[in-house]
């Protein structure tokens, strides 16, 4: 697993927003903006803090976790929820900027790809100069296993490995015009009108990466899958449980698509497997709480605790 949780503002978002506010900042820009699902908006308003630059963030109201949202707030960011999607805020977001003569930072821009391709190397670095057999990875608009196929094909053109990693893209059953269309086999993805998932980070109906990443996928060989919320959410209980390691649910995408390929015997014992884990756990507290969390509350005396419990077990 490839925790991206880990990154200074808990999501894979860091990599490319540290080089795309860099260029943003060497092109002399004062103000950045982005569309966002929350994550984008968190890392954005990290960098411009740190780098002193004005930034606006467009969100879809009521549709971003709470976590992400006091991010970008005390981060400083100005946040405008838009009544809509977030497709909605993405159409809008570059004539918005031009207006506010603002530079743009979401994935459609070039040095957003070019620092998450790093996270590609650091695989690489981490499986001590290989490629696993297979990448699975959460796709929203499909920037990131976008720029994990440009990092492992620099890899190659390198000469670093002849391999290179199938690639698997996880959707969520409700917000998947890219699975789709791969499984369907059509060339155009049609973008989903109302996507809806438990995955904020990934309700997304028409991905602006959409062409990248089924190139990617299609070009490594590899595989989309769409899961049903329940199985995201199994497969982010499981990985807290059985590795103490807490993810958002768009994070688990991989994980539970990992666990449905192996299911079905695609992937082997023999196989190195990657799941890329693309946000933390605490960033998204609804999600986590939402069906079943029954907290006990007692006096504050041992035997109401050990009660609680199911009495002593000594
Ligand atoms: N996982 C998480 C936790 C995300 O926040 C995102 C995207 C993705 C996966 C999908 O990545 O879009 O490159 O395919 N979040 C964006 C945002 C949309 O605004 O934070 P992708």
């Amino acid at each position: 697993m490839k925790n991206e949780g880990q990154n200074p503002t808990g999501s894979f978002k860091d990599r490319g927003m540290t080089v795309g506010v860099t260029e943003a900042v060497a092109l002399g820009r004062e103000r950045v903006i982005c569309a966002s699902t929350g994550n984008t908006a968190a890392s954005l308003a990290a960098y411009a803090a740190r780098a002193h630059l004005e930034c606006v963030v467009l969100v879809p109201a009521g549709g971003v976790a709470q976590g992400k949202l006091a991010q970008a707030y005390f981060e400083g960011a100005r946040i405008v929820g838009l009544r809509g999607s977030f497709d909605d805020a993405m159409n809008v977001v570059v004539d918005t900027a031009d207006r506010l003569d603002a530079y743009v930072l979401n994935s459609i821009n070039p040095y957003r790809i070019e620092g998450q391709k790093t996270a590609a190397f650091e695989v690489f670095e981490q499986l001590g100069g290989n490629v696993p057999d297979w990448l699975m990875c959460p796709v929203g608009n499909g920037g990131n296993l976008a720029a994990y196929w440009k990092g492992f094909q620099e890899l190659k053109a390198l000469g670093a490995t002849e391999r290179l990693p199938r690639l698997v893209g996880v959707q969520a059953e409700g917000a998947a015009p890219i699975a789709d269309a791969i499984l369907e086999g059509r060339e155009e993805i049609r973008p989903v009108e109302k996507p809806e998932t438990v995955a904020s980070a990934i309700r997304i109906g028409n991905p602006a990466n959409w062409r990248k990443t089924v190139r990617a996928i299609r070009g490594s060989g590899g595989l989309a899958l769409k899961l049903p919320d329940p199985l995201l959410v199994e497969a982010q209980t499981q990985l807290a449980r059985e590795e103490g390691i807490f993810v958002e649910p768009a994070s688990a995408a991989s994980v539970a698509g990992a666990m449905r390929l192996a299911r079905e015997g695609t992937l082997r014992s023999e196989e190195t497997v990657v799941c890329v884990c693309t946000g933390h756990g605490l960033k998204d507290p609804e999600a986590a709480l939402r069906e079943r969390v029954e907290v006990a509350v007692v006096e504050p005396t041992v035997k109401a605790i050990l009660s609680a419990l199911g009495g002593s077990r000594r």
